[in-house]
């Protein structure tokens, strides 16, 4: 049996500009995880999918072209050079909850990618996993920066540029964030059409709010290095001003950015593509318990904490 996982995400700094050429900085998730069990099955019964969390069992050989899961099993199978259906069972297992900005349906993917190419004999490097998951995703969304997938694939701190290899970056000291779900789905597509459209229409009013997030994600860059908390807040609140000018915040996610300043954080933003999703909070030892109590007051579904590190 091949058993391969693949994290969750945050996107801590330039969601939406990024789709635009300016650098984000995005972490993965370590403690929400994707799995993918792969074992072989009796000659004959081809490739099945189980996808426990959805109920969904998937046949390889009939599943339509656009099937998300399907989709991301053919371009394994493709890139390792398996051109007979294998007789494959599949299980797919995940506690990232599903649509909430924290990369569920590219760590599937990542996952099984991931576990496809190791159980056919092949190296799963992270560059192939993060091509291979980046070609799923842009069958679906369009046109993705590719940050997800490339945050999941080499599950480490990333600064990233679209259409470049993702950097490294320093971390002066290590810094905790609280992750609250709204609970609200977070429908990246629409949020990313609302944005292109808004752009389409008044290019030089975006394209100078993309380029001041540009700034911000620069200075995250050396608040970071430097181990500088109070800049970090203070940039993640401006970074939030910015998604709420272009239209991608929304009142419940405020409520929750609101009740988290209150209890201490020294700075609150979204996460993501926005609307619904996620609201990060960047609390401290002393701060943390009431910065996750008041996010569940204000009404979050669950709170996470992670801690961001040099790995
Ligand atoms: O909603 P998420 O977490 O998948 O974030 C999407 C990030 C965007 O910048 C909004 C889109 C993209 O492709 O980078």
């Amino acid at each position: 049996m091949t058993t391969s996982t693949a994290s969750g995400k945050i996107i801590l700094f330039g969601e939406h500009a990024v789709v635009y050429g300016r650098p984000a900085i995005a972490a993965p998730v370590s403690q929400l995880r994707a799995t993918a069990a792969i074992t072989d099955a009796p000659a004959g019964s081809g490739c099945v999918l189980f996808a426990q969390d959805i109920g969904e069992e998937v046949h390889l050989s009939t599943a339509a072209a656009d099937h998300p899961l399907a989709l991301a099993l053919r371009l394994a199978l493709e890139e390792a050079g398996i051109e007979k259906e294998p007789n494959w069972r599949i299980v797919l297992t995940s506690d990232i909850s599903i649509a909430s900005g924290l990369g569920s349906g590219a760590a599937i993917s990542a996952a099984l990618v991931r576990a496809a190419l190791t159980h056919a004999g092949q190296p799963a490097r992270p560059e192939t996993v993060s091509r291979l998951v980046f070609r799923s995703e842009e069958y679906f969304h369009g046109t993705p920066s590719g940050i997800d997938n490339t945050v999941i694939a080499y599950e480490r701190p990333v600064w990233f540029v679209k259409g470049q290899p993702p950097e490294r970056f320093g971390v002066g000291h290590p810094f905790t964030l609280a992750i609250a779900d709204s609970g609200l789905p977070s429908p990246t597509k629409e949020t990313v059409g609302d944005v292109r459209r808004g752009w389409e229409a008044d290019p030089a009013e975006y394209e100078s709010r993309f380029s001041r997030v540009a700034d911000i994600v620069h200075g995250a860059r050396r608040a970071i290095r430097d181990g500088n908390f109070v800049a970090i807040g203070q940039l993640m609140n401006i970074n939030q001003q910015q998604l709420e000018a272009i239209g991608v915040s929304s009142p419940a996610l405020e409520k929750l950015i609101a009740a988290a300043r209150g209890a201490g954080a020294r700075g609150a933003k979204l996460s993501g593509g926005g609307r619904g999703g996620n609201v990060i909070a960047l609390v401290d030892d002393k701060s943390a318990a009431a910065v996750e109590g008041a996010l569940r007051a204000a009404g979050a579904k669950g709170v996470i904490l992670t801690t961001i590190s040099h790995r």
